[in-house]
């Protein structure tokens, strides 16, 4: 089983979990970079005028992503990392999903938030990815153990 882990992190807690599962996995590391980085002001969740603010109340804003992975084909497992934004998954993720055609790809998303769950995410990121199988997400403390992430994927059953 060849395994990615993708993950998009603006503040850092959720590269932790990221890296932290790809040693454990021995898989692949690869970060989602926004074209425009995001800066403090941007993140500014009380500001409705934010950078995140707007493009989380439009679903349809799909923030551009430096870098594509060419052979994402190779991949069997996809572990997809991001933090919770208004208790989904931030558009940026939907930009990912819609940049590949998936085949036969298993997508399990993994998060870190201040509290929320995953809610609604799978509902709003499988319309971005409509053949793809996911499974149901887990939140992760950023400072998770190997042996905790390792007892996760075991309970996955892959
Ligand atoms: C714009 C924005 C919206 C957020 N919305 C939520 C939320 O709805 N629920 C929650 O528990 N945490 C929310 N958070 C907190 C982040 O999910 C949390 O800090 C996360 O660990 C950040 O991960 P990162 O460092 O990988 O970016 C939000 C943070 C930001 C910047």
């Amino acid at each position: 089983m060849k395994a990615l882990v993708a993950y998009f992190s603006a503040t850092g807690h959720t590269k932790k979990v990221a890296q932290m599962l790809a040693q454990t996995l021995q898989a692949d590391l690869f970060e989602i970079l926004p074209q425009q980085p995001y800066t403090s002001n941007d993140l500014n969740w009380q500001n409705p005028l934010s950078r995140s603010s707007v493009e989380m109340a439009n679903p349809n804003s799909r923030p551009e992503i430096v870098h594509k992975i060419e052979n994402m084909q190779a991949y069997h497992v996809v572990f997809l990392g991001f933090p919770i934004w208004w208790y989904v998954a931030p558009t940026i993720i939907n930009t990912f999903l819609e940049s590949y055609s998936f085949e036969n790809t298993i997508i399990v998303p993994f998060a870190t938030s201040g509290g929320s769950g995953m809610g609604k995410t799978n509902a709003i990121l499988s319309s971005s990815a409509p053949k793809v199988k996911f499974l149901s997400g887990k939140v992760f403390q950023p400072n998770v153990t190997s042996q905790e992430l390792s007892a996760w994927v075991k309970s996955l059953n892959l």
